[in-house]
């Protein structure tokens, strides 16, 4: 029956963790998968994770939750995403429904996609998050690129972004990072969102924003929702995808939100009907433990404020590796530019390694990394920042 089964391609990014984890050796790093890590490398639980659970366990049970997920999470999550007091949540305009994390809300946006716009393309960053690609590709919607990332500036190259918006067909959808781009950490500046804002009204363009890092650009949810506001305030009908898995580090319990705002409070109906008829025959329903614990944060005052004290001492953290890193690159006197590394934002540096570089890193030095040259600077601790310097200086310096 299976005899023609080929193993699949290893995945990028996790099977980067799959070959640290099979690694014996003491000095291993891995900078490779984007997910947080304390000062001594070690995956951390939020206090105000730990806090909502202990809140919510003397009264939890394992009943089912709607098909479109916990009512509570998704209130709390468009609030994050609109803002407190946006007019499109009073007016009930917008469809949404518990996704799993942001991998799930994509997915179950393309899927959405290809049935309601069967003729539509996805417009998608070069580059971008390695599963963006395979997220469309398997809802079988045609994908086409844009241009975003200049190597030689390691910045945004906003002129040909620019122009790949202008030149794609008019009505086309197009898949934005909302904030903190993986895996560049380029964002664009707002006064350039602004501009891209106004030529998707110009082209009629659909935006769908990936938000998976809300609160990690700047250290604030608020301000790393700006991209989004811009869209509103000009009147663009949106669709978001959010994830839970970094900002409250809640990696494995696959809790996100996808919102698709209407035109008015019949369509969102029917939008979000339609998106629950997609979930249905994949999983029925989404798990419950990680939106409790989401809705117990976010609606909680106090809770909240914890919450957002801890997302700004994460971001604050890597910040400081930044700098540590290109300090020491600076220190051994490498004669590459390094400047990136404190520029770019989020939780990446897009280091500008190549893939045998990178090889290099692991091969020589058991640092683990994707082979397009991305750190993740989470993985970053006082305790290897130095040996991580050492070694990119190694592979780079002649
Ligand atoms: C990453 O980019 O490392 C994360 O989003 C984890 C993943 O699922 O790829």
């Amino acid at each position: 029956w299976f005899g023609h089964v080929e193993p699949a391609a290893k995945d990028p990014i996790l099977g980067v963790t799959e070959a640290f984890l099979a690694d014996p050796s003491p000095d291993k790093v891995n900078v490779g998968v984007g997910a947080y890590r304390d000062d001594n490398g070690k995956p951390v639980v939020l206090e105000c994770v730990r806090e909502a659970e202990r809140r919510i366990a003397g009264h939890l049970n394992m009943e089912y939750l709607p098909m479109g997920g916990s009512i509570n999470m998704i209130a709390e999550s468009l609030k994050l995403a609109y803002g407190e007091d946006s007019e499109f949540i009073k007016d009930k305009k917008i469809a949404a429904v518990q996704a799993l994390s942001g991998t799930g809300a994509c997915r179950l946006f393309a899927d959405f996609q290809k049935r309601f716009l069967p003729d539509s393309q996805i417009y998608i960053p070069i580059p971008t998050w390695s599963n963006h690609h395979n997220i469309w590709r398997d809802a079988c919607v045609p994908q086409r690129t844009f241009r975003y990332y200049h190597p030689e500036t390691r910045g945004l190259d906003f002129a040909s972004l620019m122009d790949d918006i202008k030149n794609a067909p008019n009505g086309s959808f197009f898949l934005l990072h909302a904030c903190a781009h993986n895996p560049t950490g380029v964002d664009p500046s707002e006064e350039q969102w602004r501009e891209i804002s106004h030529q998707f009204k110009v082209k009629n363009h659909f935006p769908f924003f990936d938000m998976a890092y809300q609160g990690f650009a700047s250290g604030d949810p608020e301000k790393d929702a700006k991209a989004i506001r811009i869209f509103l305030e000009d009147g663009h009908l949106i669709g978001c995808a959010q994830s839970y898995a970094k900002n409250m580090g809640l990696y494995g319990q696959r809790v996100g939100c996808l919102s698709i705002l209407c035109e008015d409070e019949l369509q969102a109906v029917a939008v979000k009907s339609q998106l629950q008829q997609i979930a249905r025959p994949m999983y029925s329903n989404p798990p419950v433990h990680g939106a409790l614990i989401v809705s117990t944060i976010l609606g909680d005052p106090e809770l909240k404020s914890l919450w957002l004290r801890e997302v700004k001492g994460m971001a604050d953290r890597i910040i400081g590796m930044r700098k540590a890193l290109r300090d020491n690159l600076e220190k051994l006197g490498s004669p590459l530019s390094w400047e990136h590394v404190t520029n770019q934002i989020g939780m990446f540096c897009y280091s500008g390694m190549t893939p045998e570089q990178v090889d290099r890193l692991t091969n020589e030095f058991h640092i683990y990394m994707t082979r397009n040259g991305r750190i993740s600077m989470a993985g970053v601790t006082t305790g290897n920042v130095g040996y991580l310097a050492n070694a990119i200086h190694e592979v780079t310096k002649s």
